[in-house]
């Protein structure tokens, strides 16, 4: 598996490990306040980084490029940004929303970098040609 890809599914378990910890958390307090950051570790951790994860695997020739690792850096950063200072906003810090808003911004440019790997050619290896038709 190409490393990003690795990389992706690792950190993917991470932020399932911590979102379901927060639904447990929130489930056993009897206080959903939390509810927001325990989505978001989710399906912007576990979901969505394990189907970054999956198309690395799926496209290894792009899972090689420099911008694959770009990708993952900056989705990764603004990910692990958002989640805690969105948990700590929710759970009674509102003075966190400027923390939260950047991180959103991080985000959403990581998943435009992801459109550009999703819209760029693959490198092909060039096929023998047929002759005579
Ligand atoms: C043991 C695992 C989990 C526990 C204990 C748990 C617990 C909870 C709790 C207590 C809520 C608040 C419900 C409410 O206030 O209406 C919630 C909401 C939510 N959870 Fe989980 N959760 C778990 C796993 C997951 C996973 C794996 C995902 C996504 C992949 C997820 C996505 C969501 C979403 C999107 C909401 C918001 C639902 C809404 O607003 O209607 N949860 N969860």
């Amino acid at each position: 598996m190409p490393r990003v890809a690795q990389l992706y599914f690792r950190t993917a378990i991470a932020f399932l490990i911590i979102g379901i910890s927060m639904g447990l958390h929130m489930a056993i307090a009897g206080d959903h306040s939390a509810i927001g950051a325990h989505a978001h570790a989710n399906l912007l951790g576990w979901v969505t980084m394990a189907i970054f994860g999956g198309y690395h695997a799926l496209n290894p020739a792009k899972a090689e490029r420099r911008l694959a690792m770009i990708q993952y850096a900056v989705y990764t950063a603004g990910v692990a940004l958002l989640v805690p200072a969105l948990y700590v906003m929710l759970t009674g810090n509102p003075s966190l929303e400027p923390v939260v808003a950047v991180a959103s911004l991080i985000i959403f440019a990581g998943v435009l970098l992801f459109a550009v790997i999703i819209f760029s050619s693959e490198t092909t290896v060039a096929r023998p040609t047929t002759v005579g038709g």
